[in-house]
């Protein structure tokens, strides 16, 4: 059985915790220079995953943008973005959703057995479809992407379900958080985090790895296991010469 792939929870949120506001357009959370550490980050995953619900809301495409990140990747022999990975249980994706049709990377979805072979009849060829029993669990995803499809380090963008499960599970690594410099306020916003019971509480309290200030934002990168320190992300990703600061334990 291979390990499982190293997981990085990656978000950004308003002050009072939301991940977008409740109104059909979507709120830009963060700022040009984090959205581009963000594609630093993706470019060094071997999958990045959202919940359907943010492909359906925000019609992500998911890739590398950067031009020398895609090249640096193609020269290691990795597809010049990684893999895109979704869950659904009620198999509400839409087959022409930019996840679907933009850019080469291989594409997973995870769905329970009975969905998937409606949804395998649905996607055709656009994607890998994989049933997971009849409830999809965080750590039989993790699994399956490490011992069926070859991911070593997994990125998980969000939204908010699908990072609480994670996080819950205990199966994250790395958490970085982002906190842009507003409230949102609205009853039905999406939140970066719903109830649950998790590993780190007041008397287990959660490493903070590195703070960076970016512009009007402010990243908190939280080791939440032992192969955080080994396997985390570049640490020169976190640099930066206005301000930055560490905490050891
Ligand atoms: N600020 C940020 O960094 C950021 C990043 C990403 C997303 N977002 C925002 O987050 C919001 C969406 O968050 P969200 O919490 O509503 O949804 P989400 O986590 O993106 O997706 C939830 C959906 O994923 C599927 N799912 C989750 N767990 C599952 C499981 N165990 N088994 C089967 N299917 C499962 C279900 O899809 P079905 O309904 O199809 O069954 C569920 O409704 C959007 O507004 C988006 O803009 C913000």
């Amino acid at each position: 059985m291979s390990e499982r792939p190293y997981v990085t929870l990656s978000c950004a949120m308003s002050i009072d915790g939301c991940l977008d506001s409740a109104s059909p357009r979507r709120l830009a959370m963060s700022n040009a220079a984090d959205l581009d550490r963000v594609d630093d980050l993706r470019s060094q995953n071997d999958a990045i995953m959202v919940g359907a619900s943010t492909v359906r809301r925000d019609d992500p495409r998911l890739l590398v943008r950067d031009t020398v990140r895609r090249a640096r990747r193609l020269s290691s022999g990795r597809p010049e973005s990684p893999t895109k990975v979704t869950v659904t249980a009620s198999g509400d994706l839409p087959p022409d959703a930019a996840f679907f049709t933009v850019g080469d990377a291989p594409r997973v979805v995870y769905s329970t057995t009975n969905r998937a072979a409606r949804l395998r009849a649905r996607l055709g060829e656009r994607a890998t479809v994989v049933g997971l029993g009849s409830h999809v669990t965080m750590a039989a995803l993790l699994d399956d992407l490490g011992e069926r499809q070859g991911v070593r380090r997994l990125m998980v963008e969000g939204g908010g379900r699908v990072l609480t499960q994670f996080l819950e599970a205990d199966l994250v690594d790395e958490l970085q958080l982002v906190i842009a410099p507003f409230f949102v306020g609205e009853p039905g916003a999406p939140r970066a985090v719903g109830p649950g019971r998790f590993p780190w509480t007041a008397s287990r309290r959660a490493r903070l790895a590195g703070t960076r200030q970016i512009g009007d934002v402010v990243l908190l990168r939280y080791a939440l296991s032992e192969r955080c320190d080994a396997l985390g992300t570049d640490p020169s990703m976190l640099r930066d010469d206005v301000a930055f600061a560490t905490e050891k334990p």
